[in-house]
């Protein structure tokens, strides 16, 4: 049974910015269509804009229009937008919001640049709201070690960890979360889930999008910090961490932050950075990285990354886990892939088996969500003759219903107070951390053509085997 949280006001800064119009109004207005708003409280948007009510409210209605997940219904979108707000961000905004906010309890969503961050948590402070507020902010959390260290202390300054909600959206993915249900609760998966069955494993988050018209922020972070340090780095810990005592958000918590304070830190010599060009994605033409906006000509920001690393705990210790991520790839995809070690005996030399493959499982996180083993069969026929195969489990055939967008599922746990899903500060430094040796020292540019499957020197990472071949179909 779905919860309705307690009353209290959401603010968003950045309203009308591209985060705001994509997925947070159209998640807001998914929550209100549930009932699952607190029963009184104003969504209050603040920007730069200088709007009226009227004109957000018809911001809001475009983006819900554009992007909601369940359509436009007009009734439901009258009812959310009688809670809506809007003050401008223009001069000395601070004591009207205060107005505005009538509850004791709120919420503060930061969907501004970090840049904007420090400003807004002073005139926050300022304005007296920092008392009864939590804090939801966005990626990136800092851009190395240092930066997310002072960026922590900032928030704290304002506010305690425990009303900080660091989002990461790839926790509020359907299929993410249910790695751990697949994890912890099948015995079957969890004894093969270690060094002792696993000889490899391969985290790919492919997409087949560039980076389209955010040349300039995308300059100041790249792949490294966009996806790997947040994103990837969240899968790996949830794809190795110790079942935790209970699914207290601070046990769960706990033992991710093991994981990544396990991995061994990432140096030059791990990491192959690429940087795409024109080529054509999917039959359509794409313009190289260099020709965007707001990009420099002799840029050196990667838009793709892979690298290989080791997670020194006792259930991982000596399995390489080899990680990559781009842009304009040759397809969309994000799956984790665990490659088991070989039987121990190849007991079919001298029939017609002549390499047996290794029994893999793959979780496809996105899309075509599901997981699939492969294994090896005997082929029908009087010879002994070996086929790879697949068992598949599908969500969209096992459960015929669409999963909620993962801002929807955490926007509502921010508002139940729910930590479960967020990041916790020493999980950010951690990551950051781990990745501070190649941030010193990071290696030089490869290019690669757009609709590739990344630059070619990406295959020295490994020491055994491939990358799997993204041009595969899904589970193949
Ligand atoms: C965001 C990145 O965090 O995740 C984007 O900033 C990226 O660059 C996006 O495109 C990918 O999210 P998803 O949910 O489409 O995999």
């Amino acid at each position: 049974m779905l919860r309705v949280p307690p009353d209290q006001d959401l603010v968003v800064f950045g309203a009308t910015g591209d985060l705001a119009r994509r997925k947070l109004l159209p998640a807001l207005y998914e929550l209100s269509a549930q009932g699952l708003l607190p029963r009184r409280g104003e969504v209050v948007g603040t920007a730069t804009s200088d709007l009226d009510e009227e004109a957000f409210r018809r911001f809001a209605h475009d983006s819900v229009a554009n992007f909601s997940r369940t359509g436009l219904d007009e009734d439901a979108f009258a009812t959310f937008a009688s809670r809506l707000r809007y003050v401008p961000a223009v001069s000395d905004p601070a004591p009207k919001l205060a107005k505005v906010l009538k509850r004791p309890r709120r919420i503060v969503y930061l969907a501004v640049p970090p840049s904007a961050f420090d400003p807004i948590l002073l005139e926050l402070r300022a304005a007296g709201l920092a008392r009864g507020s939590s804090i939801i902010i966005e990626k990136p959390f800092g851009h190395d070690l240092a930066s997310a260290r002072e960026l922590n202390h900032a928030l704290h300054r304002i506010v305690p960890e425990d009303r900080i909600y660091r989002i990461d959206h790839y926790l509020g993915k359907e299929t993410v979360q249910n790695l751990l249900v697949f994890r912890f609760a099948n015995t079957l998966i969890e004894r093969i889930w270690n060094r002792d069955v696993v000889a490899a494993v391969q985290l790919t988050v492919a997409e087949d999008i560039g980076v389209e018209d955010r040349g300039h922020l995308y300059e100041e972070t790249g792949a490294i910090r966009d996806i790997l340090q947040n994103h990837m780095f969240q899968l790996l810990a949830l794809t190795c961490m110790s079942p935790p005592s209970s699914f207290d958000p601070e046990a769960l918590r706990d033992e991710k932050v093991k994981v990544l304070h396990s991995i061994r830190p990432v140096g030059p010599q791990d990491v192959v950075r690429g940087q795409y060009t024109r080529g054509s994605v999917n039959g359509k033409i794409m313009p190289g990285y260099r020709e965007i906006e707001g990009v420099s000509p002799d840029s050196a920001t990667d838009t793709y990354v892979a690298l290989r690393l080791a997670v020194d705990s006792w259930e991982w210790a000596g399995v390489p886990f080899y990680l990559r991520c781009g842009k304009a790839l040759c397809t969309r995809r994000t799956e984790i892939m665990l490659f088991c070690r070989d039987v121990p005996l190849h007991l079919f030399e001298g029939t017609g088996i002549a390499k047996l493959q290794p029994n893999r499982v793959t979780i496809r996180i996105q899309p075509d969500e599901g997981i699939s083993l492969s294994f090896v069969a005997k082929r029908p026929g009087p010879t002994v003759v070996e086929q790879g195969v697949r068992m598949d489990f599908s969500y969209g055939q096992s459960f015929k219903t669409q999963p909620a967008e993962a801002y929807e599922r955490l926007l509502h746990d921010a508002l139940l107070g729910d930590h479960t899903l967020f990041i916790r500060q020493d999980e950010t430094e951690a990551s950051w951390k781990a990745l501070q040796p190649v941030l010193d020292q990071m290696p030089p540019i490869n290019l690669y053509a757009a609709g590739s499957q990344g630059p070619t020197e990406a295959e020295a990472l490994l020491e055994s085997g491939s990358w799997h071949d993204l041009s595969h179909h899904v589970g193949e």
